[in-house]
C-alpha cells in the first residue's frame, strides 16, 4: 500500500498572490521528505504558478476537475490533455459539488477517469452519499453505483477514491468514523472482488469536514490511506497539522 495522501481542495478560493504565499508558507513547513504525501488542489488560474513553485518539491500538484476531451470547441472548459502538460499529477473527478451544481452524471465522471488515465493523470474519483440516501439505509447502494459507473472498463491507472458523503462536506459535521472505516472497508471488498491485487494499490480517502482537531480520528483508521480537505486546507498550517495525523499512531 503507497503511503497515505493527503490532498488540499481549495475549490474556489484564493487569487495568484494567495496561491503564491500559501506555498511558500506550506513549502517551508513540509521540508524534504514529508511523512505522507501532499497534494494541494488550486483553481485554474493558479495552476501554472503553482506548477513552477511546487517543481522539484515533495508536494504534488493537482486540479478539481478536467475535460476528458483532448481538445475542441468546448468553451470554458480545461482538458485532462492541457493540465498533464502543466506538470499536473492528481485530478479531482466527480465531486459532488460538481454532480449536484453542474449536472455531471456518472456517465461523464467514468468519461474523466478514463481520459485522466489516458493522458497520464492519477484521478481522485469522489463518491458519497446524501442525508437522505443514508437515512434511507441506500448509502451504499448510490456508492456502488457511482463507483461500477467510473470504473466499469476496469483500473488502467493509479487511483485514488475519496469517499465524501455529501452532507459532511463543508458543514463542520464530519461523517462518524465508524461509519467512514465501514464504508472505506466496503470500497475495497468490491475493490478487491473485482480488480483482484490490483484492487489493493488503490488509496481510500475521506473527505467531509476534515479539521486539524478530528484529522486522526480518520487518518488512524486502518481502511483509510488519506484525506480530501476542502476549508481546513486553506490555511497552510492548518493543512499541514491534518497531514501531520496521516502519520502519527492512532489515539
Ligand atoms: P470540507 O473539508 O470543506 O468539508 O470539504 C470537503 C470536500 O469537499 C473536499 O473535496
Amino acid at each position: 500500500m503507497p503511503k497515505p495522501l493527503v490532498a488540499a481542495n481549495w475549490k474556489m478560493h484564493k487569487t495568484l498572490r494567495e496561491t503564491e504565499e500559501y506555498l511558500r508558507r506550506l513549502l517551508a513547513l513540509v521540508g524534504a521528505e514529508p511523512p505522507v504525501e501532499l497534494a494541494v488542489c488550486p483553481p485554474f488560474t493558479a495552476l501554472a504558478r503553482a506548477a513552477e513553485l511546487l517543481a522539484g518539491t515533495p508536494i504534488a500538484l493537482g486540479a478539481q476537475n478536467g475535460h476528458p476531451q483532448r481538445e475542441g470547441a468546448f468553451t470554458g472548459e480545461v482538458s485532462m490533455y492541457q493540465l498533464a502538460d502543466l506538470g499536473v499529477k492528481y485530478v479531482i473527478c466527480g465531486h459532488s459539488e460538481r454532480r449536484r451544481l453542474f449536472g455531471e452524471a456518472d456517465a461523464f465522471v467514468a468519461e474523466k477517469v478514463r481520459a485522466a488515465w489516458a493522458y497520464g493523470l492519477v484521478p481522485i474519483l469522489c463518491v458519497g452519499e446524501t442525508l437522505e440516501e443514508r437515512r434511507a439505509g441506500r448509502a451504499w447502494e448510490v456508492v456502488e453505483r457511482q463507483l461500477s459507473a467510473a470504473l466499469g472498463d476496469g483500473l488502467s491507472g493509479p487511483l485514488v477514491i475519496a469517499y465524501e458523503p455529501v452532507w459532511a462536506i463543508g458543514t463542520g459535521v464530519p461523517a462518524h468514523p465508524q461509519d467512514a472505516q465501514a464504508m472505506a472497508r466496503r470500497i475495497r471488498a468490491w475493490l478487491l472482488a473485482r480488480y483482484g491485487p490490483l484492487g489493493e494499490e488503490v488509496r481510500i480517502q475521506y473527505g467531509g469536514s476534515v479539521k486539524p482537531e478530528n484529522a486522526r480520528e480518520f487518518l488512524g483508521l486502518p481502511e483509510i490511506q488519506g484525506a480530501l480537505v476542502g476549508g481546513a486546507s486553506l490555511d497552510p498550517e492548518s493543512f499541514w497539522r491534518i497531514a501531520l495525523s496521516a502519520s502519527a499512531p492512532s489515539p
